[in-house]
């Protein structure tokens, strides 16, 4: 499935759930604590923040992203991208876990026929924030996921927030397992090459303080209203729908590479540094 795809069935399928599609904003907005937009939710913080009313309760879209905090990891691993295109779904004080886990798994499994992106629900695995029992429920009772592919996991990787002051929350990531070829078995505790998160549906109640990225900041109390902002990997689906082996090969990248081949007369793949392979 092309990327342009993988696009559009995502904003339909929350069209169809009632979401209003709003278009990507630029990647520079007038925040003076952020240098470029990182997430999907930035546009719309100060909703999150109740500063500002949304004139709509749901949202989705597909919002350019630059991502500095994970820019070590560019080139090294098969999943990390420099610029990258995060699509989401965003309630404001209106559906809140269960709608949010139940859309996602709706689309990534439903059949290609009726919109979704047909992937094999034996494949799929989903993480919990430690002592998040209502999502690990949800995703046990109600989607039917099997116990031993959830996992809960601590605030590095399962409590988000823009790595500044802002909107933050625990979340639930949900993860595509490439196979024994790819890593040791485990989930994504064990692995996260070859289980590779395509997915963060983050349960946005709280506000941060200042403090580490990703760990050891204070969190400040409730935000006014419960809400929801999710984002999946627009590129990391693409390559693993498309059977590739990492962001670089699929549909939207691979011309470039090929453009430098010509150019340079060198050919991708034929040295070994910097892999592609690890972690
Ligand atoms: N806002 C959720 C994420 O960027 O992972």
């Amino acid at each position: 499935m092309q990327t342009h795809e993988i696009r559009r069935r995502f904003l339909d399928h929350f069209v169809k759930a009632g979401h209003t599609e709003v278009p990507s904003a630029s990647l520079i907005l007038a925040d003076p604590n952020l240098l470029f937009v990182n997430a999907g939710m930035v546009p719309f913080v100060p909703f999150f923040l109740g500063q500002q009313t949304p004139p709509y309760s749901r949202a989705t879209s597909v919002q350019k992203c630059v991502r500095t905090l994970d820019i070590e990891e560019v080139g090294i691993t098969t999943r990390h991208n420099t610029f990258f295109q995060m699509a989401g779904n965003f309630s404001f004080g209106d559906y809140f876990k269960e709608e949010a886990i139940t859309h996602a798994w709706s689309l990534l499994t439903g059949s290609v026929d009726d919109g979704g992106y047909g992937i094999d629900p034996e494949k799929l695995w989903a993480t919990v924030y430690l002592d998040d029992d209502e999502a690990y429920s949800i995703w046990r009772d109600k989607v039917g996921l099997p116990a031993e592919r959830i996992q809960r996991r601590g605030m590095k990787d399962n409590y988000w927030s823009m790595g500044i002051p802002g909107p933050c929350g625990p979340c639930s990531e949900i993860f595509y397992d490439r196979g024994p070829d790819y890593g040791v078995e485990g989930g994504p505790e064990a692995d996260e090459d070859r289980y590779i998160e395509i997915w963060n549906l983050v349960f946005m109640q709280n506000e941060r303080g200042e403090g580490g990225a990703k760990e050891n900041y204070p969190v400040l109390g409730p935000l006014p209203k419960k809400n929801i902002d999710t984002g999946m990997g627009v590129e990391r689906v693409a390559f693993l729908l498309q059977g590739v082996e990492n962001v670089y090969e699929t549909d939207l990248l691979r011309p470039v590479i090929d453009k430098a081949e010509e150019l340079t007369g060198s050919r991708y793949g034929a040295t070994t540094a910097p892999t592609c392979a690890s972690a």
